[in-house]
């Protein structure tokens, strides 16, 4: 069902053994200045990629088919600050590879005149499968998701008119819409159908969990006991595979909602103060954590379950008593959760800013 032809790529893969070439001495020489993670080769072929321990994607790529010319346009987008209204805020400053596709650890990221809005940046893996966007569900299709950040006031501050004009006006991209689809047109549908095919290739799977899950690899003792805890204790909200089942519920963290949540998309006064689940994925990365980013720390979430919840009408029937943790149970569960990082979405050549 979805496209798997790599014809397209002979010539790209002759100019990346190259730039990879070039790559290995940057990797080399960025690994002695810093601790950052260094793009290495591709290490895996182009490609949507679902394991069969996954539920199908909700993604229609009937309507979008992956290609990868499309999907290189909607790369160059993804990275580029020219969309934002001055040219300093591209959609990676906000959900950056290096930090897992979330937020460079800052509770609120800032936006265009380092405007900061009230909310954090979630990781964005895994998208081809989650019914609807935002913390609070308020965006149904992937396809008009990236026009709230574009035109947000405290985020990218954007027209979708002046960026068509903008991207117009680029050689660059004259030769990227012409190869993705066939004339230098430049239209909206065209811009974020390419943003969709890049987002749907970040896909997260493979986490020692996953590599445990497909019999690659054990769990030590510490794991194991954390993944039954674990299943015991949380999996009812953040469910396996993709550690969420996307409903919106009330964890518990206030007796009253600044932030109104779901409630602010149905009017229902029952979703006062729910959010969506987060996925779970890279969570040790994604700090800081809930949708103000209101904890550093996973000790500080763990300890929110064990002794934080605060009681409202909406709070989520499973915390009524809380999660009760001990010590140990607290480093047990964090060393299943430290199970969920996947470093290859970190360093995946495909999903990288690319060099022009
Ligand atoms: C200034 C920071 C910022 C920029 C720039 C930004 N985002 Fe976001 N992004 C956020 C925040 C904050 C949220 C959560 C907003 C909410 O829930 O109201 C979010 C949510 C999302 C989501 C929903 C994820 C989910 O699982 O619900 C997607 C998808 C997304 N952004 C894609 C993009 C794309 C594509 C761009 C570029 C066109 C972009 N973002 C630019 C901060 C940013
Ligand atoms: C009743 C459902 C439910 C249960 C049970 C639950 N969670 Fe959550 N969890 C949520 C919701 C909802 C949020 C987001 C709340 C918000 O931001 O307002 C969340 C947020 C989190 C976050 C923050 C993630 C991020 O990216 O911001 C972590 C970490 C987390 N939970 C870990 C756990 C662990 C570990 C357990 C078990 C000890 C657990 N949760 C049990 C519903 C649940």
């Amino acid at each position: 069902m979805i496209s798997t032809d790599h014809l397209n790529l002979s010539t790209s893969m002759n100019k990346l053994k190259t730039i990879s070439k070039l790559l290995v001495v940057l990797a080399a020489s960025s690994l002695v200045l810093s601790c950052r993670k260094a793009i290495v080769e591709p290490y895996k072929k182009w490609g949507f990629n679902s394991p069969d321990y996954f539920p199908a994607p909700v993604y229609n790529f009937e309507n979008n088919k992956q290609d990868f010319k499309k999907f290189t346009l909607g790369r160059a987008l993804f990275y580029d600050p020219l969309l934002s209204s001055d040219g300093t805020v591209s959609c990676a400053s906000c959900h950056a590879n290096s930090h897992a596709f979330a937020g460079h650890n800052t509770a609120l990221s800032p936006g265009v005149n380092n405007l900061v809005g009230t909310r954090n940046s979630p990781s964005i893996v895994n998208l081809a499968w989650s019914p609807s966007f935002m913390w609070d569900g308020g965006i149904n299709h992937i396809e008009v998701m990236p026009i709230a950040p574009l035109t947000n006031p405290v985020e990218m501050n954007e027209s979708l008119a002046n960026i068509i004009l903008k991207l117009k006006a680029s050689e660059r991209y004259k030769k990227l819409f012409r190869e993705a689809y066939g004339t230098e047109e430049v239209t909206d549908q065209r811009i974020l159908k390419s943003l969709a095919q890049f987002m749907m290739m970040i896909v997260s799977n493979n986490s020692k969990y996953d590599q445990m899950k497909r019999g690659e690899v054990s769990f030590t003792a510490t794991e194991q006991q954390g993944y039954s805890l674990f299943q015991q204790k949380c999996s009812q909200c953040h469910t396996e595979p993709l550690f969420t089942d996307y409903s919106f519920r009330n964890n518990g963290l206030d007796l009253t909602f600044s932030d109104q949540g779901r409630y602010l998309i149905t009017q229902q006064s029952n979703d006062l103060g729910k959010f969506k689940v987060p996925t779970l994925r890279n969570v040790l990365m994604t700090y800081p954590y809930m949708h103000d980013g209101r904890f550093y720390t996973i000790n500080q979430v763990l300890e929110h379950y064990n002794t934080g919840v605060k009681h409202t009408s909406t709070l989520d029937p499973l915390l009524d008593n809380g999660i009760p943790l001990t010590a140990s149970e607290k480093t047990q569960i964090i060393a299943f959760l430290r199970t969920l990082n996947d470093d290859n979405i970190l360093t995946d050549y495909w999903l990288s800013e690319p060099k022009e």
